[in-house]
């Protein structure tokens, strides 16, 4: 928010000084345009100014047009298909556009699939919900990986319709979203642009393509809302949503149905709970209570009604990848006949249609997750215990993953002190650190 008032006010600067030297010179002027002659001239030198001004204005415009534009050129067109080629030794590799690729799970993602041999392009508008630094960062450990990242977003129709064009996707990995519970109150209009118009305008472009690739997207473990029988699992109602971050998510099942029964798109929906590890993301609580506990600053930790303690199915970030890459691995194609598009699109039968919980089944609670990063910090937090405001957070999450092991052989393996060790080291590297001393 603040750095986008910022830019505004350095593009349009405020003008009082001009003002006060036009006055001044107004008597000299009027003398300039004493004689008929001296006018035409003067009248003339305006026009001509006026036309140069404007013929550079509109060199200054192409050239930015050309500048701001990342993607498109032969060249460009290049890099996407040598990102997007399987290496593969037997030949079986699937190429993956990636959605959200400098993201959070969007990057752990595309580097698993580029590791195993995988095609991998990315797509990400790299916004500043959080600090872009971050995603820059995650990008450029993709690039030394093979990995090309394209800077769009998913609502660019034109950018989606090349990049399905150039590549013969197998698989899309929609991962771009607005994350973020809380947020929503502040920027509600965030979440409709990238969660409902964004995921429309990636369904009608992968609809349209042909081939038409499987989708494999992120749902959320917010579509539980208010939901109290515990564990959650995929049958349980999800119609009580507690935000609107999880209505978008909802929205997005009902919509992805849609255009798997209309268009025959193979649709595989994810509900994450609680993602962390290294490369996280700076909004969640385990990651903004590393950085206060570092920096002796106090953090603020929720409790429920009746004095009881939040807690949330926590994820190790690599058990999630597995069970996004067992996604792509066991979709089936989709069944629509792609191509053309213009509404000649038909199925050739029923394509797959399935969500899946993906989470660890044994949730922790907010004063443990504390204790579990002193204990790693090495470090006391100056804890400040308020009652969760009522502005979307759910009291606790709980996933039954049966679902997700009978079909995808899911099983996660890592428990949240040894998650939590994983991420503290990452952190503690990435921002410098030596065991809690900051190195500058
Ligand atoms: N991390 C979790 O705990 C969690 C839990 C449930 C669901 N999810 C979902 O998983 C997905 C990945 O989450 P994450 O934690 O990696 O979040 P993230 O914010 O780190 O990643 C999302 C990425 O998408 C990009 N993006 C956003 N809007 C875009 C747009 N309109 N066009 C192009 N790019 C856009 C962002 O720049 C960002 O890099 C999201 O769909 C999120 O809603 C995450
Ligand atoms: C978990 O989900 C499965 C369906 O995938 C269901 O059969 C089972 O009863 C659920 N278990 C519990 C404890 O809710």
């Amino acid at each position: 928010m603040k750095m986008r008032m910022l830019e505004e006010d350095e593009l349009f600067p405020s003008t009082p000084g001009k003002v006060k030297i036009e006055r001044v010179n107004h008597r000299q002027f009027h003398r300039c345009f004493a004689s008929t002659s001296t006018m035409f001239l003067w009248a003339l030198f305006l026009v001509a100014l006026t036309a140069s001004y404007l013929s550079f204005q509109s060199f200054v415009d192409t050239s930015s047009r050309y500048l701001s534009a990342s993607w498109g050129g032969l060249h460009w067109e290049k890099q996407i298909r040598a990102s997007a080629q399987p290496h593969r030794a037997d030949a079986a590799g699937i190429s993956v556009l990636v959605t959200g690729a400098a993201g959070f799970v969007g990057s752990h993602v595309s580097l698993a699939l580029r590791r195993r041999g995988d095609g991998v392009v990315g797509l990400d508008n790299f916004n500043s919900y959080y600090d872009p630094s971050l995603k820059k960062a995650r990008k450029s450990l993709l690039s030394s990986h093979g990995v090309f990242v394209v800077e769009g977003d998913v609502n660019d129709d034109k950018l989606l319709a090349k990049l399905l064009e150039v590549v013969d996707f197998t698989h899309v990995m929609h991962l771009a979203a607005q994350a973020g519970v809380r947020y929503a109150i502040e920027n509600p209009a965030s979440y409709v642009h990238s969660n409902i118009a964004g995921l429309v305008t990636l369904l009608e472009a992968c609809k349209s393509a042909d081939p038409q690739p499987a989708i494999v997207w992120a749902s959320s473990s917010s579509v539980y809302g208010l939901n109290e029988k515990v564990p959650f699992s995929e049958s349980d109602r999800t119609d009580q949503p507690a935000s609107l971050y999880a209505a978008t998510k909802k929205a997005g099942e009902e919509i992805t149905h849609t255009y798997n029964h209309i268009y025959g798109l193979s649709i595989t929906g994810l509900r994450f709970f609680t993602v962390y590890g290294p490369w996280g993301r700076p909004d969640m609580a385990y990651f903004s209570f590393t950085r206060n506990i570092l920096q002796g600053k106090p953090i603020t930790v929720y409790r429920g009604k009746d004095h009881s303690d939040l807690a949330r199915d926590f994820t190790y970030i690599d058990d999630i990848v597995k069970g996004c890459l067992a996604s792509l691995d066991t979709a089936e194609k989709s069944t629509g006949g792609g191509g053309g598009g213009g509404g000649g699109v038909k199925k050739k039968g029923p394509a797959q249609y399935r969500i899946f919980n993906l989470g660890n089944t044994s949730p922790v609670t907010v004063p443990t997750l504390v204790s579990i990063l002193e204990r790693h910090l090495r470090m006391k937090a100056k804890k400040n215990v308020v009652e969760m405001p009522g502005n979307g957070d759910v009291p606790f999450t709980h996933a039954n993953i049966s679902y997700a092991r009978a079909e995808l052989g899911y099983k996660p393996t890592t428990n949240l002190d040894a998650g939590l060790g994983k991420f503290v080291k990452w952190y503690l590297s990435y921002y410098g650190y030596t065991r809690g001393r900051k190195n500058v």
